[in-house]
């Protein structure tokens, strides 16, 4: 395939009436398929059913009290049970001590935490650091929540810290920065031990600056090299900077999504406020649920085994996506796709001002893809170039489908641009 750069402007128009000659034919098959869903497919599903027999009251009457002095059908216990937080904090590379489990959502606790935060802040214009492309959902709390959004380049080793370290510890209105540190929704980037370390050495202008640091794809591993990620928790502890992060993740992507059990993890004095917001407004959350996983999977390498189950799933996915951007677009020299090792997404780059056009051209050729700018505050990809590729929910051949459409509309798009230039 040749590189888009040699074409002059009748080898370009030559190039998009071919791709449009292509895309006509999938039109007209009438099809309607999805690569926008970041959830786990029924099969992933599937593996987690035997969640649902853990509790078996016939076998084992007294199950409800066996494993606490507390009886886990009633209220209390607001941090969740000691073998809920013990599991929680091996997955979350924490002192089982700095855990609290709590509902069945992280992004419910993280929303919870902004806004505890935000109640203390006494500056009019709070500030957080949004690294990009990140997590939609991140950005929607902030701004929902009427806290101005900055834009910071991820790059292979995670967010670019010297804009970081520049923004937080000369602007007292910087009180946050999103993390997704490892396999991030959608780079696929894990943070390099030089940046989990600059950021453990975080000295910020606002005493109340914290890192919301989102361990959502903690175990989600599919390559036989996967990443490996610094405990933020040891390093602060290590900087002396015992306050500054507040951890989340949760078993959605491992258990059941919306059916897993939750958890967030920071230093005593963190959790001690926390708690004592919680009482306001809840009395306990669903330890049944977390006796259920706890049973179910038992400790750290039960969760790896499981996960280690998904990825037989998983891998052909990504492997079926990344092999036809190669075959349709490789030698094209005008895109750039991730290759990552585990979690939920393929990040791909194309020219600028080209990923509204495709989604477009898929949308009208039956595939929905992420909305163009969802990875960006504002929804605003400043070069409209990225797109967000989820391929866990669909089959393989919807998949297959679905990437070929994709890899066509992107074709004409990127004509379309150079051919404008
Ligand atoms: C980075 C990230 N964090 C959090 C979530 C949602 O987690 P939960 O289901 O625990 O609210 C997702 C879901 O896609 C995610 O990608």
């Amino acid at each position: 395939m040749p590189s888009l750069a040699t074409l002059d402007k009748d080898g370009l128009e030559a190039f998009k009436e071919g791709a449009e000659r292509e895309l006509a034919d999938f039109k007209a098959q009438s099809l309607s398929l999805n690569m926008s869903r970041g959830k786990p497919s029924p099969d992933q599903l599937d593996l987690s059913l035997g969640l649902l027999d853990v509790l078996d009251s016939q076998s084992d009457p007294g199950l409800y009290l066996a494993h606490t002095t507390s009886d886990l059908r009633n209220y209390g216990m607001l941090g969740g049970i000691p073998q809920a937080r013990a599991l929680m904090a091996a997955l979350m590379d924490v002192d089982p001590d700095h855990v609290m489990v709590l509902g069945n959502s992280s992004l419910n606790i993280m929303y919870d935490t902004v806004a505890r935060e935000l109640r203390a802040w006494s500056c009019a214009a709070p500030k957080f650091i949004c690294p990009v492309p990140g997590y939609d959902r991140h950005f929607g709390v902030t701004e929902h929540l009427g806290i101005e959004m900055v834009n910071v380049e991820i790059g292979p080793d995670g967010p670019d810290m010297d804009v970081v370290e520049q923004l937080v510890q000369n602007d007292p209105d910087v009180k946050g920065i999103w993390c997704v540190p490892k396999y991030g929704n959608p780079s696929g980037i894990t943070y390099s031990d030089d940046t989990v370390r600059r950021f453990a050495r975080l000295r910020p202008a606002a005493p109340d600056f914290r890192i919301y640091w989102d361990n959502a794809y903690a175990v989600h591993d599919f390559s036989d090299t996967p990443d490996q990620l610094l405990s933020l928790e040891a390093e602060c502890l290590k900087a002396d900077n015992p306050d500054i992060y507040f951890i989340f993740a949760s078993t959605s992507k491992i258990s059941f999504a919306s059916g897993g059990i939750a958890a967030i993890a920071s230093s005593p004095a963190n959790l001690a406020k926390i708690e004592s917001d919680l009482s306001f407004h809840n009395i306990g959350p669903d330890k049944l649920n977390q006796l259920r996983h706890v049973l179910f999977f038992k400790d750290l390498a039960g969760i790896k085994a499981h996960m280690a189950k998904q990825a037989e799933l998983i891998r052909p996915k990504f492997a079926s996506v990344l092999a036809t951007l190669e075959s349709e677009l490789g030698g094209l020299e005008a895109a750039e796709w991730s290759h990552p090792n585990g979690g939920y997404f393929i990040c791909f780059k194309g020219l600028s001002g080209t990923a509204a056009r495709t989604i477009a051209l898929c949308a009208e050729s039956g595939v929905t893809l992420t909305g163009a700018g969802a990875p960006f505050p504002y929804h605003k990809d400043p070069e409209d170039r990225v797109i967000r590729i989820a391929p866990t929910y669909p089959g393989l051949v919807e998949l297959k489908t679905a990437s070929e459409i994709l890899c066509t509309a992107y074709k004409i798009a990127a004509a379309e641009r150079l051919l404008a230039l």
